[in-house]
């Protein structure tokens, strides 16, 4: 049943059970065009200021693209927007997320970059079945114990992306390791991700450095590594902090001696602003500039044409978001009340993503390749693929 007939015609066959309303009856209202019912009501929660600013927007356009491509439905219904700038804090996450469910009666929530603002997210999905699709935050838990039918990701898990960096950094001769990142979930469960993998391999993790999120005085910690002279560096930031990093890094001269690696967002939506410091920078993520496939192509130009930037990681996920809810809505023809069919054609899609393949496990997390990149003239370049079709082991979710 679509969505647009749904209301006159659910009312009418309550009546009809009194007697009072023919079956006939139901045929005397015209069906209007789904994409003239409703409009479904997207609420956007993203950190538009602080160190993500530019991630957050870069999803919400990734998100417009797609939908724009689709003449501004999904599943043939269109689509309206409520934005709410979560500031990446996540004492402020349950009110930001109550006020679009209970005030802003959103259809769903799209959000967010931050691990500790998405937790309190799921938790107010699940207390009140609210769909969430998450398009960057990679919190283990989301699609691990905390798993629901009604949450989805289009990104990553911190596992997800991490741990094949440990055979690669083995493999490329590293055996003694420092990491460093910001002190809070993302940062610890993917260093935790690399150092399962890179300890698996053989290797040893000398130090984990760490400071709070997000400060960016990282001096005292560059110096730390200088000290101990390590075979290379893992490092997770993100953004702004990212730009920082790295800079700093170079600036200190390690980028000569120690090798830098990391999780692509080291990298990724920072690059430009970067510049030379970054050359060279080896990393692991779900997503190489120059992928070649007709997706990510038809994706970069669109995406260029509209906004005049760059994709990147952010933009691919945002732009999936899209892409995963239209498969849905269109198997249910945009009834968005048919929720289990909804679900189902969702955990069932498979999206030729310009990342490439994407499909979904059992707890809503994508599988998808892992590629070894490199930042050469200002791109981050694919190496080879560190993984194939990996799975996020989901562990702790009970949901099938
Ligand atoms: C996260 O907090 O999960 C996070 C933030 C920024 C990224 C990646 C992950 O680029």
């Amino acid at each position: 049943m679509s969505h647009s007939i749904s209301s006159p015609s659910r009312r009418s066959v309550l009546l009809g059970s009194a007697g009072l309303i023919t079956a006939g009856s139901i045929f005397r209202f015209p069906t209007p065009a789904i994409a003239q019912g409703a409009p479904l009501k997207v609420g956007f929660m993203l950190p538009y200021s602080g160190t993500f600013a530019k991630l957050g927007k870069f999803i919400d356009d990734g998100f417009r693209l797609y939908v724009e491509q689709q003449g501004g439905t999904l599943g043939g219904r269109r689509v309206e927007y409520v934005q709410v700038d979560d500031e990446s804090k996540p004492e402020s996450a349950t009110d930001n997320m109550n006020r679009l469910v209970g005030r802003d009666k959103v259809d769903l929530v799209v959000g967010t970059v931050h691990s500790g603002v998405a937790m309190a997210m799921v938790k107010v999905a699940r207390d009140t079945n609210t769909m969430l699709v998450i398009p960057n935050a990679g919190v283990n838990e989301a699609t691990g114990p905390m798993c629901a039918p009604n949450i989805f990701r289009t990104s990553f898990s911190n596992w997800q992306v991490c741990e094949p960096m440990g055979k690669v950094m083995f493999d490329a001769g590293h055996r003694k390791v420092v990491t460093i990142t910001w002190r809070y979930a993302a940062g610890q469960q993917m260093v935790g991700a690399f150092g399962e993998g890179f300890k698996k391999a053989g290797g040893e993790i000398v130090e984990d450095l760490a400071l709070p999120f997000p400060e960016v005085e990282f001096q005292a910690l560059v110096t730390r590594i200088a000290t101990l002279k390590p075979d290379a560096v893992f490092a997770f930031f993100a953004g702004g902090g990212a730009v920082k990093f790295v800079k700093d890094y170079a600036a200190a001269g390690l980028n000569k001696s120690i090798p830098l690696y990391g999780a692509g967002f080291l990298t990724d939506g920072t690059i430009e602003a970067q510049g030379a410091s970054a050359n060279g920078i080896k990393t692991t993520l779900h997503y190489a500039d120059n992928l070649d496939n007709p997706a990510n192509q038809k994706f970069l130009s669109a995406f260029k044409a509209k906004t005049g930037s760059d994709g990147d990681i952010y933009a691919v996920q945002g732009y999936d978001a899209g892409a995963l809810l239209n498969a849905g809505l269109t198997a249910v023809k945009g009834d968005w009340s048919a929720r289990t069919e909804l679900v189902k054609a969702m955990r069932t899609a498979k999206i030729e993503s310009p990342r490439g393949p994407m499909s979904f496990n059992a707890a809503g997390n994508p599988v998808q390749n892992v590629y070894l990149r490199e930042v050469r003239n200002g791109r981050n370049e694919l190496v080879s693929i560190a993984g194939q079709a990996v799975n996020d082991p989901a562990r702790g979710c009970k949901v099938s």
